[in-house]
């Protein structure tokens, strides 16, 4: 019996380990999965297939992660734009005033503005509102790229140096601004990506008009997104 009762915990114990492993988890022991520490030598690491963690929406937003250029002129419904402005700008930790993307030092240094048909306007997401700064159809003069004149709405990302004063040159103010526009734009595409609507992020865009048009006094038009159906 004694013999019965030791040979049932070995086995749980044992089935427990290769389940770990299989998942390249730690196993019930706390010890790390056989194969990380053994093969740290090797010149090259035979890595795992990429599944452990990767289940659910959080794959199918990363495989479907794509540019779309040919997007559709449908106009889409304010609830997926106030959504898509979440993702990609809005208070993920409203208590603490933090928001969805990281930014170096925290300086939060983006105004977000939404071109529509019928003008320009700023994203409060604070408030959760746009606020119109321009009246009138400007999508067309973001860029020359043919998407700009067909999406239904266009995301400018414009960085406001006085926000980045904390930097201690215009080098270092310039390289963040770039690092933490990356975060914005790659929100976008995975709202996208799950919501069958296509964007392309573009720097190909039209810097001097936008300064004139959205007033930058000391920032920079970083990035823009058409967005529509695809
Ligand atoms: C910073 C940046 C600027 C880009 N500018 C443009 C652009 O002006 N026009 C454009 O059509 N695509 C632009 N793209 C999209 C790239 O061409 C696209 O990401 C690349 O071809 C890879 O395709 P994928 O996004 O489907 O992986 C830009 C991408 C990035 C990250």
């Amino acid at each position: 019996m004694k013999k019965l009762f030791l040979f049932v915990i070995v086995m749980t114990l044992s089935l427990t380990g290769l389940q770990a492993q299989k998942k390249n988890v730690p196993s019930a022991d706390g010890k790390a999965p056989q194969g990380i520490s053994s093969v740290a030598a090797e010149k090259v690491i035979k890595l795992p297939m990429p599944e452990v963690g990767l289940d659910g929406e959080f794959r199918t937003a990363l495989k479907n992660r794509a540019t779309t250029r040919d997007l559709k002129s449908e106009e889409l419904p304010m609830e997926i734009i106030s959504s898509l402005l979440w993702s990609a700008y809005g208070f993920n930790r409203p208590e603490e005033q933090k928001r969805v993307v990281p930014s170096a030092i925290n300086v939060q240094e983006f105004d977000i503005y939404v071109f529509l048909e019928q003008g320009i306007y700023l994203y409060d997401a604070q408030r959760n509102t746009l606020n119109n700064v321009v009246e009138g159809d400007h999508r067309a003069e973001i860029s020359k790229q043919k998407h700009f004149a067909v999406a239904p709405f266009s995301i400018v990302i414009v960085a406001n140096y006085d926000r980045m004063t904390k930097f201690k040159n215009t080098e270092d103010r310039d390289f963040y601004a770039a690092v933490d526009c990356g975060y914005v734009s790659q929100e976008i595409y995975l709202f996208c990506a799950m919501n069958d609507l296509g964007t392309v992020a573009c720097g190909g865009i039209d810097r001097d008009i936008l300064k004139k048009l959205l007033k930058i006094k000391n920032g920079k038009a970083m990035l823009a997104h058409p967005v529509g159906r695809r």
